[in-house]
């Protein structure tokens, strides 16, 4: 992983292939390895940079409150620093409502949006309250708290559920407790999705326990024009279930 300074923190991030600019954006409590299996499917035709989000991985983190565009400016800076101007941005989960932040304030700045296995609509006041709940469950029990409660619904493939469990507790208190206050908190996108006119497509598994496809299909009927790719069979990891079918759909975003 390079390093690089942004907004008072340092950034990680990894840079795979050439071609088009490309930033993937992982989920929460996760980090930039949730991309390792799909990296083989794209490095031929994208310069692929995947960042792990503030606290996660290895970059650290500041005390919260943050915001989830506080996490886009990351980006941003790591994108000036990079020299890149224009890049396509695909988020998982969490990494999407990072990349939905990132479209609205810096539309100038995006060839294209993918949103894997996420949302655009805020929380409904319960899950608020129930992210709020789990910040102090964390503070007091730790990380393992979300990793057992998260693991099983991540995914039904054992191996998939094995390696986020392990990526999972490995994150730290901070980063945890940081990023559910900041979902917690997260402005609603929906008016501002059903205006996009840049590429856009939502991929998502019709398995997903964590974030039903009903809230991509929300999306499609919002904005038509949007392309959906409906993953048979998989849950909310779609580019570790199914890394090569999400690989097509990310490049049929450009396509
Ligand atoms: C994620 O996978 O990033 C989270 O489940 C998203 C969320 O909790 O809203």
């Amino acid at each position: 992983m390079n390093i690089v300074a942004v907004n008072g923190i340092n950034l990680a991030y990894a840079r795979h292939g050439k071609g088009t600019p490309l930033m993937l954006v992982h989920g929460f409590p996760l980090d930039s390895s949730s991309w390792n299996e799909i990296i083989p499917f794209l490095k031929d035709e994208f310069d692929i940079i995947i960042p792990d989000l503030r606290g996660f991985g290895q970059s650290t983190t500041i005390e919260s409150p943050y915001t989830i565009l506080d996490m886009a400016d990351d980006l941003a800076g790591l994108l000036d620093h990079l020299g890149i101007d224009k890049i396509a941005i695909a988020g998982h989960s969490m990494g999407g409502y990072v990349a939905l932040a990132f479209a609205k304030k810096y539309p100038q700045r995006m060839l294209g949006l993918g949103l894997i296995s996420s949302q655009a609509a805020a929380d409904a006041p319960e899950g608020k309250e129930r992210r709020y709940k789990t910040a102090a469950d964390v503070a007091e029990n730790g990380v393992a708290v979300v990793a057992d409660a998260m693991s099983p619904k991540l995914s039904a493939d054992a191996r998939v559920q094995k390696f986020v469990c392990g990526v999972i507790e490995q994150q730290s208190k901070s980063a945890v407790i940081g990023a559910l206050k900041a979902m917690a908190a997260r402005e609603d996108m929906m008016a501002f999705i059903a205006q996009l006119t840049l590429p856009f497509i939502l991929i998502h598994g019709d398995a997903d326990q964590l974030i039903p496809i009903d809230r991509a299909k929300e999306i499609k009927a919002a904005l038509p024009s949007a392309k959906l790719l409906e993953l048979n069979g998989a849950g909310h990891m779609p580019m570790m279930e199914f890394p090569k079918e999400t690989a097509a759909g990310v490049r049929a975003l450009l396509g």
